[in-house]
């Protein structure tokens, strides 16, 4: 029989569906929210999560939304004030939260990122579950430089994120392991193939190390990408031929699913990304699916702008980014499906 952690690993990378990425700290928030001119406060970010999270229809294309503790406990803006996990888990969606406390720098390795966030932790997510969440986040971040990254680096966010992952499952929380391998900088793509398959393999021996159950976990990783910066910007299908191959070499086929970061890629490209990995290739061990922040919300964020006269216009365009990034879970999104919109 399937274990609990696994069906609800399961049911996060379900066909067709991807997860919600909406678990901006208040610092990133404010910084998207400055972007359209818009005061990072409560409320507002309140009803931007509300015009998110009540889109009509969302849930054939959304399995699950990560949100960040301030809106685990926020209410909808309905006359019964919903809670936000719960408005959402009526709705078939699968709240989930941000446990991790943030990057900092690794000391004595300068360029290099640490994440923080295990002290406590098994008393937060016990909280964090009675407040509905059945999954968690934790993100590590790897630098791609001159020099870096190091064994060091990659070898203490492969224990962190081993020692979170144990912890969510001893709560009943599945976790969600993100290594981000940084799209910034100049290298190519070649070098984010070696740094991403390093990584992958010291963070699947920590997990098996710390003896963490691959059925119950989703890997959220980066794409194998030409740094941003990189003079020669590799193409779509080598993108995703370089990715889905790296990770056939160093993703455990117990893992139910790799659902993926966007990471700064624009909305077009990240779709663009899946949906070549899902046409180019068959069966694969696990699900292909999407975990996007920006990609799924830079549309709507823009279309809204925080005037609730453009509150549809807001929720048509988080709608229509869903049902490409849907598409592209199954190989059948098309560029058309931009202009048609
Ligand atoms: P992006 O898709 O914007 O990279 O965000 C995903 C995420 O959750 C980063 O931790």
């Amino acid at each position: 029989m399937p274990s609990k952690l696994n069906e609800i690993a399961r049911a996060m990378v379900a066909p067709d569906k991807g997860i919600l990425a909406a678990d901006e700290s208040s610092g990133t928030i404010r910084s998207r929210f400055n972007a359209i001119g818009l005061p990072s406060t409560k409320e507002n970010r309140r009803a931007y999560r509300h015009m998110l999270f009540t889109t009509e229809g969302m849930e054939q294309f959304i399995s699950g939304v990560i949100l960040y503790d301030e809106t685990l406990r926020q209410k909808a803006l309905d006359e019964a004030e919903t809670p936000f996990p719960r408005l959402l888990s009526d709705k078939g969606v699968i709240p989930g939260i941000k446990v991790d406390t943030g990057i900092h720098d690794l000391a004595g390795f300068p360029g290099e990122k640490v994440t923080e966030g295990l002290d406590g932790l098994r008393a937060r997510l016990t909280r964090y579950g009675k407040l509905g969440a059945q999954f968690a986040k934790w993100r590590a971040v790897i630098t791609v430089g001159k020099g870096i990254p190091t064994d060091v680096c990659i070898d203490a966010n492969a224990h962190a994120l081993a020692r979170y992952a144990a912890l969510c499952q001893e709560c009943g929380i599945v976790p969600i392991v993100e290594p981000e391998v940084l799209m910034d900088g100049d290298h190519n793509i070649y070098r984010c193939d070696e740094v991403t398959g390093v990584t992958l393999r010291q963070v699947f021996e920590a997990l098996a190390v710390h003896e963490v159950k691959l059925d119950g976990i989703v890997l959220k990783p980066s794409m194998v990408i030409s740094g941003s910066e990189c003079p020669e910007q590799a193409s779509v299908e080598k993108v995703a031929r370089r990715t889905v191959n790296n990770f056939l070499r160093n993703v455990p086929r117990e893992v139910p699913g790799v659902a993926f970061l966007s990471g700064g890629q624009s909305s077009e490209t990240a779709t663009a990304h899946l949906n070549a990995m899902n046409h180019m290739f068959g069966e694969l061990p696990w699900e292909l699916s999407f975990s996007y922040g920006r990609a799924l919300q830079a549309a709507p964020l823009r279309a809204w702008g925080g005037d609730p006269a453009r509150f549809k216009a807001g929720q048509e365009a988080f709608f229509h980014r869903a049902m490409c990034n849907s598409a592209a879970r199954t190989g059948t999104y098309s560029a058309d499906m931009e202009t048609a919109a």
